[in-house]
């Protein structure tokens, strides 16, 4: 049985009709929708045994705390963690990366270097923008080449012992991209800098190994893989988790409090202010559970053969260009495209009158468009749920676009 043939009864807005159209999603990677496991779990959560967590000595409290504790350790089990004390959540990958430019940014000194690459998402440059303005420090990005990979060579040119953070996409949320994520961490730690990963477009499509990647932090959301919006997680290496100071502060965080001075609390909790996202740790428990059933291997399969289809059918459409590697080298599950005659905007638009979602515009991702030299492109992207028989009503619909010119 196919993935989708299997996954489809399981994700109820599937059955919604929009636009007289039975629903085609191909938006994932902005936002992935849910199997029925993930709803119900929050639901049953808030039904039965919400209580704020470790804090409270009653039986709300302790069983909140458990769950929101075992799904610390499922998380460890899924990225390859070697402890659940690298395993911080945060509310998504906007906010760890900026927990981690707002850290690491106190360490950085006039004169430091950030590196970073033309192909990130607005997450994984603003941040870095903010944090080496206050601090003198310089963002250098490294350069794409004309087939949408990553100049290795600039990159080795651009790191020097001045580098003090490396940070880049795993996968790219625009071109497919997948970064030699293990390779760039070695040589990063080679000039002695942190490297930060963006996970957003790998965690939640291929099998992750954290251990064999080698980077110092690796960060993604729970809702682009089948999970709740409001919690991310944010994976760090023990030794220098333990060797940052936190940088936002409050609540649950410390062990002892004195008018003027604090004493931080343990891994992983240090990093962890305020009341955290406890439903939705239920519910990402949940959303992996449901994808190891699956299995990492066969999601990235599957989701290989659709962005396979659906890149060489869209080559193949007169006046449709498609961005980023060739179909037949190792991609992410997205596929961005443009319709010569057509701004994005109304490509999406015209798809969604025949009740097929996809993503249109920048992406957040406006120094690439520069560096494509397109104001935007429309995207489409693929989940676990998705056909080749809704890649083929894409395909069709976008055909005709072009005839109806
Ligand atoms: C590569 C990448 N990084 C960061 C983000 C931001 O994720 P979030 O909005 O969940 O914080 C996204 C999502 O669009 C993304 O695709």
């Amino acid at each position: 049985m196919r993935l989708d043939e299997r996954t489809r009864p399981d994700f109820p807005i599937l059955e919604r009709v929009v636009n007289g159209h039975p629903l085609v999603y191909l938006d994932s990677a902005a936002s992935s929708q849910r199997p029925r496991t993930v709803i119900e779990a929050m639901g049953q959560y808030y039904a039965r045994s919400h209580a704020n967590v470790h804090r409270s000595i009653h039986t709300l409290g302790e069983e909140a705390t458990e769950l929101y504790e075992a799904a610390r350790d499922r998380v460890q089990r899924f990225i390859g963690a070697g402890s659940r004390e690298e395993v911080v959540f945060t509310r998504g990958t906007t906010d760890g990366l900026s927990l981690l430019a707002e850290t690491l940014g106190r360490t950085l000194r006039a004169g430091d270097e950030v590196l970073i690459t033309e192909l990130e998402h607005h997450s994984n440059i603003i941040p870095w923008q903010l944090a080496t303005r206050d601090r003198g420090a310089v963002l250098k990005a490294v350069p794409l080449r004309d087939d949408g990979t990553l100049d290795l060579e600039a990159f080795e040119r651009l790191l020097t012992r001045r580098t003090r953070v490396v940070a880049f996409a795993h996968v790219s949320n625009v071109l497919g991209t997948i970064n030699p994520v293990a390779e760039m961490s070695a040589r990063a730690r080679q000039v002695g800098a942190f490297t930060v990963v963006d996970g957003a477009q790998a965690a939640p499509h291929l099998p992750l190994d954290i251990s064999l990647l080698g980077c110092d932090f690796y960060v993604f959301s729970a809702h682009k893989m089948l999970g709740p919006t409001g919690i991310g997680v944010l994976y760090g290496r023990r030794e220098v988790l333990e060797s940052l100071e936190p940088g936002r502060g409050g609540s649950e965080m410390i062990k002892e409090v004195w008018i003027d001075r604090a004493q931080w609390n343990d891994l992983p909790w240090r990093f962890e202010p305020g009341t955290p996202p406890i439903a939705e740790a239920v519910g990402l428990t949940a959303a992996i559970e449901y994808l190891e059933k699956l299995g990492m291997e066969r999601v990235l399969e599957h989701e290989r053969a659709l962005t396979r289809q659906a890149l060489e059918g869209l080559a193949a459409v007169p006046g449709v260009n498609v961005y980023g590697p060739p179909a037949r080298t190792d991609r992410g599950a997205v596929v961005a495209f443009t319709v010569a005659g057509l701004h994005p905007h109304d490509v999406a638009a015209l798809l969604d009158a025949e009740g097929i979602a996809v993503r249109a515009g920048h992406h957040c991702a406006m120094p690439l468009m520069r560096r494509l030299g397109v104001v935007g492109t429309s995207r489409a992207s693929f989940s676990v749920f998705n056909s080749p028989d809704e890649v083929g009503r894409l395909l069709a619909v976008v055909a005709e676009l072009r005839t109806a010119l």
